[in-house]
């Protein structure tokens, strides 16, 4: 499939008895915005690890823009074009909100002004040009949700992945970066997103896929998955109504 940006193929990772994901098979279409849910401990986030190099597969593959990227250190994967948030976020608290971007443009560039002048388009991007000089250690949640996001913007991915972006957001919040994803995807960047937040995925992805114990359990529009039965009882819940 030559739209794939990403394609998985088997992807199993065993920690001694835990298969924490067993034969993942995924693909995300060059421009989609593509979800991935499932109870906590699914493996959600270990599937990322394995996507962006920090952990090596047990067996499967990992394509990206037709290339076998399996096992190759994360930096490298980075240089590829696969860029990522972390589920808990950890700035460079002492740098500034500047600095913490610059690093994520380094991937791109020796050069101190380059990496700046790239780190600050995006900070613009992400609404935080205001504050670009102010420490990383005195923002507030969203305003770090945003920074992480910039972080990984600054490394110019073709594929972002998105690990709980949104979490501990209030509805505003929320909304807000429901907009700001939307327009990152709009700027020709692929999005896989990991989310609790249903509501988001539902604004936000063309398709969903559902873990639960390292498996696949459901794939489909959003529409499709919030209906399935197996998705129902293993993670949404009997009260869950789609809005
Ligand atoms: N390095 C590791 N060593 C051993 N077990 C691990 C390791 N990383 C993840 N696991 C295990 O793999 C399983 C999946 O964890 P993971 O963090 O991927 O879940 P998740 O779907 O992201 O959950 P959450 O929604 O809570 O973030 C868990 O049982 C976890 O304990
Ligand atoms: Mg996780």
């Amino acid at each position: 499939m030559g739209d794939n940006v990403l394609e998985t193929s088997d992807l199993t990772i065993r920690f001694g008895g835990l298969t924490a994901i067993d034969h993942l098979n995924l693909y995300v279409n060059k421009g989609e915005a593509v979800g991935l849910i499932g109870p906590n401990g699914a493996g959600k986030t270990t599937a990322f690890n394995m996507i962006s190099g920090i952990y090596k597969p047990t067996k499967g593959h990992i394509i990206f823009q037709g290339e076998d990227i399996t096992g190759m250190p994360a930096n490298e994967v980075c240089k590829k074009g696969i860029g990522r948030t972390f589920q808990v976020v950890k700035p460079f608290g002492g740098m500034t909100v500047l600095e913490n971007v610059m690093v994520g443009g380094f991937a791109h560039t020796r050069k101190t002004s380059e990496s700046s002048k790239i780190a600050k388009e995006v900070l613009h991007l992400v609404e935080l040009d205001k504050i670009a000089n102010r420490k990383a250690k005195d923002l507030t949640l969203p305003q770090r949700k945003r920074l992480e996001i910039a972080k990984a913007l600054a490394t110019k991915p073709k594929l972002i992945l998105l690990d709980e972006v949104l979490a501990g957001l209030n509805p505003t919040e929320i909304e807000e970066a429901i907009l700001l994803i939307r327009k990152i995807n709009d700027t020709n960047v692929s999005v896989l997103m990991i989310e609790h937040v249903l509501q988001a995925i539902m604004a936000i992805c063309s398709r969903i896929y559902v873990l639960d114990y390292g498996k696949l359990i459901a794939t489909g529009s959003p529409d499709e998955v919030t209906k399935n039965p197996d998705v129902i009882k293993a993670y949404l819940g009997d009260d869950y109504e789609a809005t």
